[in-house]
């Protein structure tokens, strides 16, 4: 009979003991694995994913002679004027506030601090320190209105259709 209890309780310690060892195991495994996740994000290249800057802005057969239109999501203003085409970055130079084109006085304005710009791109008034800058566009090989909102340019340099 003791015999009997002896061999119950070290089947009972032998339990216990293969207990912890899997739960060592699966420490072990879940650090690993934790290690693991890390070192591929460490390993991996930090790479901040942005939009393009190039814009396609249409037909220009789309724009009405004397149109100023804004492309909220790019952030421009497509203008086709009597003399060509232009663009303009819609944000304004003094704390990047989108502007808006007031139709009804023909100006350009930011509503956070009230700086006014002419329809191209030159400061009125307000506390924006320079001008609206122009982008660079051109016709692409299908015939689309193209900006790239990257590449400042000289005023007044349309493009012509
Ligand atoms: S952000 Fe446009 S005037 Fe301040």
């Amino acid at each position: 009979m003791p015999e009997e209890k002896q061999k119950d309780a070290t089947a009972g310690e032998f339990d216990r003991r293969e207990f912890f060892v899997k739960l060592g195991l699966g420490s072990l495994g879940i650090a690993a694995a934790g290690t693991a996740v890390f070192a591929y994000q460490f390993m991996s290249p930090n790479v901040l994913y942005e939009p393009s800057p190039i814009v396609n802005a249409g037909r220009p057969e789309g724009y009405a002679l004397d149109s100023v239109t804004l492309d909220v999501n790019s952030g421009i203003y497509l203008i086709r004027s009597k003399e060509g085409f232009f663009a303009l970055s819609a944000v304004c130079t003094h704390l990047g506030c989108l502007t808006t084109w007031k139709p009804e006085l023909g100006i350009i304005a930011c509503p956070c601090h009230g700086s006014k710009f002419r329809r191209e791109g030159e400061k009125i008034e307000g506390p924006a320190p320079k001008p609206l800058p122009w982008l660079r566009t051109w016709i692409s090989d299908e015939g689309d209105l193209m900006v790239d909102r990257s590449t400042v340019i000289r005023p007044m340099e349309f493009v012509r259709v």
